[in-house]
């Protein structure tokens, strides 16, 4: 299909998974994985978000986070973010998961969001596992709970690590259900989105992509593009 024909036959569903990637918020200035951001102190980003690498230099990370909250805290939700919230505002059936940690969808005002891969505004005790919001961007001192006063780690899904159970069973509800799916600015070379793909095209979903580069999510459509210019056309309110 062409972007006309995909927007007229979303227009028609009525029910729609949106999956995003960091491709979303390059826009932004916020570096993606396999961009940019794949190295940081001469490090690759698959060392750092571990738990192993935690446990060995909490400080490490925690600095790495404090740079990635320092450029999201500078970054503003770009076309794309915007144009899909307020696409979404306007209808029902809409579920969207974002392996972003970024929270400009949020603040582009889309109305829920599901963060399969975490958030960087969150800490997580490593004692009990309780979550708080925290917006600090350095910390002198590493973070400790509230609750009990035990070191605190980036509240993100690490490589290794298993998915938050809630939003798994809401994404993966979303692909068994979804007349369709679109995927942007995501490699597909992470199972979460390649996955939940798979699973809605084999219960005969159609599924869009956008990225300027071709990725390995199994679309039947693929729009060539930046998200900033392609959402605006095919997601028009
Ligand atoms: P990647 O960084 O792997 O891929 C970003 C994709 O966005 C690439 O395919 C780019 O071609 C595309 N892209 C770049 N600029 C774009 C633009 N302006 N518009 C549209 N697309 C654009 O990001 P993800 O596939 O999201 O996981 O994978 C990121 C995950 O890898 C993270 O969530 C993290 C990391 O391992 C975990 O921490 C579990």
């Amino acid at each position: 299909m062409n972007i006309s024909q995909a927007r007229r036959f979303l227009g028609m569903c009525d029910r729609i998974l949106v999956i995003t990637g960091a491709g979303i918020s390059s826009e932004s200035g916020i570096p993606t994985f396999r961009g940019a951001g794949e190295r940081w102190r001469d490090r690759h980003v698959s060392e750092l978000a571990t738990p192993a690498a935690f446990e060995e230099d909490p400080r490490l990370i925690w600095d790495w986070y404090s740079y990635r909250r320092e450029i999201v805290a500078r970054s503003e939700p770009n076309a794309a973010h915007i144009a899909l919230a307020n696409w979404a505002k306007g209808r029902t059936g809409v579920t969207l998961v974002t392996q972003n940690v970024d929270g400009l969808h949020e603040r582009a005002g889309h109305p829920e969001v599901a963060h399969i891969h975490g958030s960087l505004w969150h800490n997580r005790c490593t004692e009990c596992d309780k979550e708080r919001e925290d917006l600090a961007l350095l910390y002198p001192e590493l973070p400790r709970s509230p609750c009990c006063g035990a070191l605190e780690r980036p509240a993100i899904v690490w490589f290794g690590e298993r998915l938050p159970a809630k939003t798994r069973e809401q994404a993966l509800a979303a692909a068994m259900d979804a007349e369709a799916i679109v995927t942007i600015g995501t490699s597909g070379k992470v199972a979460t989105a390649a996955s939940l793909v798979r699973i809605g095209k084999l219960r005969h979903a159609e599924i869009f992509d956008v990225n300027p580069e071709h990725s390995c999510i199994e679309a039947n459509s693929r729009f060539a593009g930046l998200a900033g210019e392609i959402i605006p056309q095919l997601l028009a309110a």
